[in-house]
């Protein structure tokens, strides 16, 4: 039976443990498993653009000694050119996994429902598990444990980061301080499930519309744009309805004296957070995106069995 990668909510503690063991040792050795998806093929359907998810797919998949085929919008045109259902059994005739990054969450549920080969959910409107798991893995690297850390998000919490961030934490039993405007809250259901997590790890989910109340004695603060892909249209409104929300050196002096500031990226300098946060000694967003690459290959080592086996 194959298994998918489409949201934190099917993974089990346990197993995100083994993906950040293995990820461990990935980082030290970039070459470990080197011939792991030897003959495979691994598809990236992408429907928006990509730097991070892209990249690190391409290459991780080069280290794990497979092939990748990139198809972007253009090629497959996803429920246009044909539709969702024959796209994913077409794919699965020729590739050993499918990696999708889609506008609506649905798109990717339908792919993993008609393809017959694993598919890895890398963005879409409502989640991106492989940036919260890599973000959780990172958190574990500079603080050498999950439990208990408390991690203050600032921002759009109704947007696919935040939502990913929410399970993976709860899971783990990362306190997950939420500050967004009115009309921003995260999505009730992903909310709900959260809660339920976080109650068998005694994590706490609290949620604010004061960022000052948000970052107050934490460990991690964390921001997203404000303006995700798909929604350039309300971008004027965007802006407007989050003026107070930026991550600044004023707001920061709320946190712990050592705590760590982490962005997902692409970031805006001088919307969601300031140059001098982002660019300053307390920010690791650029561990974050090396951390994709390892925790991705874990992902794909985990789900594609090895050639021969
Ligand atoms: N963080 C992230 O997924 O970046 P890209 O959109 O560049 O892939
Ligand atoms: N929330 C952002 C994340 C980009 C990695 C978006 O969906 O555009």
């Amino acid at each position: 039976m194959k298994r998918d990668f489409i949201s934190l909510d099917d993974w089990t503690r346990a197993e995100m443990v083994v993906l950040f063991e293995l990820a461990a040792k990935l980082k030290r050795d970039r070459s470990y498993w080197g011939d792991h998806l030897r003959g495979k093929s691994v598809g990236l359907v992408f429907q928006k653009p990509s730097n991070r998810t892209r990249v690190s797919f391409e290459v991780g998949v080069s280290q794990l000694g497979g092939n990748c085929v990139y198809l972007g919008p253009d090629e497959i045109n996803l429920g246009v050119r044909e539709s969702t259902a024959d796209v994913a059994k077409t794919l699965s005739r020729y590739l050993d996994a499918i990696v999708a990054r889609t506008f609506t969450h649905q798109d990717i549920m339908d792919l993993a429902r008609y393809a017959s080969v694993p598919v890895i959910n890398g963005l879409s409107d409502m989640h991106h598990p492989c940036q919260a798991l890599t973000d959780i893995f990172s958190i574990e690297g500079k603080f050498g444990k999950t439990k208990g850390i408390v991690l203050a998000y600032v921002g759009d919490g109704n947007n696919n980061v935040c939502h990913s961030l929410l399970i993976g934490c709860a899971k783990l039993g990362i306190h997950m301080h939420i500050a967004t405007p009115k009309k921003y809250a995260p999505d009730k259901e992903v909310l709900k499930k959260a809660r339920v997590f976080a109650q068998e790890t005694a994590g706490r989910i609290f949620l604010t519309h004061s960022p000052k109340e948000a970052v107050a004695g934490t460990d991690v603060i964390y921001s997203d744009v404000w303006v995700s892909m798909g929604q350039e249209k309300e971008a004027r409104k965007r802006l407007k309805d989050f003026q107070g929300f930026q991550i600044n050196g004023n707001l920061v002096k709320g946190a712990k004296k050592d705590f760590i500031f982490m962005h997902c990226l692409p970031a805006h300098r001088g919307q969601e957070v300031t140059a001098e946060v982002i660019d300053g000694s307390h920010s690791i967003v650029f561990d974050q995106a090396e951390n994709r690459l390892h925790v991705q290959k874990a992902i794909m080592a985990f789900l594609i069995p090895k050639s021969g086996s």
